[in-house]
C-alpha cells in the first residue's frame, strides 16, 4: 500500500477541502462476544424465539425443509417460500450455526434481498419470494452461516443512528465507539466558533460523519492509511452531504497533514486506532479475525503501538486546551494513562468505561500555555 498516495484517489474527488428501543441504537449484527476489539457487542436476546415443545418439533420439520432450501438443487414450488417461512427457517439455521442474534440476522438479510425495510417483512409475512430473490438469499445465508459478518453481506450498518456503507476494506463500526462520539460532541459544544477536528484512522468515517452531523461548526480532517477504506469513507461523506466539512487524506496517522495548508492546530483529535495485541488477535472471534481487516485490528505485541505514536505527536497538532479522545481496549486503561502522563503535556486524563464496564474511552486535555 502506498502510504503517500493521496491525490489521485476517487475519494479525493468526493470531498472538498477545508478543514432506536427494543432494538439497539446501532446494528448489533456486527456483534461478537469477544471482549477484545470494540469489542463486546451486546448479546441480542429479544429476537430469540422462546422454544416451546411444539415449536421445537416444528423447528425440526422446518429445519429439514430449510436444508432443502440450502441445497443448490432445491426445487420447491415458489409459493411455498413466503417471507414468514424463510424468516423462521433462516433464524433456525443461524441458531444452529451459532450466529449472534439469529432472528435479527435473518431479518436483515431477507430485507436486504427483498429491498424492504425490516418492518415491512412483518406486514407482508405471506408474500411469496421469487426464484431470483431466493437464489440470492441462499448465497447470503450460506456465507453468513460460515460467520461472514452480516454487515459485509448487506454492505451497510447503523452507527449513531446514521446509515453507513461498509465493506470488507474497513472495520464495522461498533456501538462502543458511539461513546467516543458522544464525548467529542460534548467537548465541541464548549468551544466557540469553527472547531477544527482531526479523526485519525477514520475507516468508513463513522466517527467523522457522526461528529459533523451533530456539531455544525466542526470542520474535520480524517486520515487513514488504507485508501480502499477511504473510498468507503468518501461514499458515506457524500451520502450525508458533508463534503464541504470533512476532508479525507490517505496516510500514516498525522503524516499526511500539512500544518498551515490543512489547518495549523486542532481543537480536538479523535481516534479509534487498531489496538489488538498479538495474543488477543489469536483469540478473536472467527467473524472478526477471518473477515475484518487485520490492518484495522492488530497493533503490535502489546496492542499499544499506535497509541505510542499518536501520544508522541498529539501535542504538536493540538491547540492549548484542545482535547485528545481515544478509544482503547478493555484492559488498556492503565497503560494509556501512563503513556499520557509520561508525555507531560496532558492534564485531566480520564478513563471511561463502556456499557459492559470495560475501559473504553480516554480523554485528555493539552496543557494551556
Ligand atoms: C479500528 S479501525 C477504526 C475505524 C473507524 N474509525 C471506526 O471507529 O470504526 C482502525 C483504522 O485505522 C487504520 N489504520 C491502521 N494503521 C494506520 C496508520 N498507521 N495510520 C492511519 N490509519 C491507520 C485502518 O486502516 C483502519 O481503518
Amino acid at each position: 500500500m502506498n502510504i503517500k498516495k493521496v491525490l489521485t484517489m476517487d475519494y479525493k474527488n468526493k470531498t472538498l477541502s477545508g478543514p432506536g428501543k427494543n432494538e439497539p441504537k446501532t446494528n448489533p449484527i456486527k456483534a461478537n462476544t469477544n471482549p477484545i476489539k470494540a469489542n463486546i457487542m451486546p448479546k441480542q436476546t429479544q429476537y430469540e424465539p422462546k422454544q416451546t415443545q411444539f415449536q421445537t418439533k416444528c423447528t425440526l420439520c422446518e429445519f429439514f425443509l430449510f436444508s432443502t432450501f440450502l441445497c443448490p438443487k432445491y426445487n420447491l414450488p415458489m409459493q411455498n417460500w413466503t417471507i414468514q417461512k424463510l424468516l423462521n427457517w433462516t433464524t433456525e439455521y443461524f441458531a444452529e450455526k451459532g450466529i449472534d442474534a439469529p432472528r435479527l440476522s435473518a431479518e436483515l438479510l431477507l430485507s436486504h434481498v427483498l429491498a424492504m425495510e425490516r418492518i415491512e417483512l412483518y406486514t407482508q409475512f405471506d408474500k411469496p419470494v421469487d426464484k431470483e430473490q431466493l437464489d440470492r438469499l441462499h448465497d447470503l445465508v450460506k456465507r453468513a452461516g460460515q460467520h461472514e459478518p452480516i454487515c459485509y453481506l448487506t454492505g451497510r450498518t447503523e452507527f449513531y443512528s446514521l446509515q453507513l456503507e461498509v465493506s470488507p476494506d474497513c472495520m464495522i463500526p461498533r456501538p462502543e465507539t458511539e461513546l467516543l462520539v458522544e464525548r467529542a460532541i460534548e467537548f465541541l459544544r464548549t468551544r466557540a466558533g469553527t472547531q477544527f477536528v482531526c479523526d485519525l484512522c477514520t475507516g468508513c468515517a463513522c466517527i467523522a460523519v457522526a461528529i459533523a452531523k451533530n456539531s455544525p461548526d466542526a470542520k474535520i480532517i480524517a486520515t487513514d492509511i488504507c485508501d480502499a477504506a477511504l473510498n468507503v469513507a468518501a461514499n458515506n461523506i457524500e451520502k450525508h452531504r458533508l463534503k464541504d466539512r470533512i476532508k479525507l487524506i490517505c496516510g500514516d496517522l498525522f503524516e499526511p497533514i500539512v500544518p498551515q495548508l490543512d489547518v495549523e492546530k486542532f481543537d480536538l483529535i479523535v481516534c479509534n486506532p487498531p489496538y489488538v495485541s498479538a495474543a488477543e488477535f489469536e483469540k478473536l472471534d472467527k467473524n472478526v479475525k477471518d473477515y475484518e481487516p487485520r490492518l484495522a485490528l492488530f497493533a503490535g505485541v502489546d496492542g499499544l503501538d499506535v497509541y505510542r505514536r499518536i501520544i508522541d505527536k498529539a501535542d504538536r497538532f493540538l491547540k492549548p486546551d484542545g482535547a485528545l479522545i481515544l478509544e482503547i481496549g478493555y484492559a488498556q486503561g492503565p497503560a494509556i494513562k501512563d503513556l499520557l502522563e509520561k508525555a507531560e503535556t496532558f492534564v485531566e486524563i480520564k478513563i471511561e468505561k463502556d456499557f459492559h464496564d470495560n475501559d473504553r474511552i480516554v480523554t485528555a486535555l493539552r496543557k494551556s500555555l
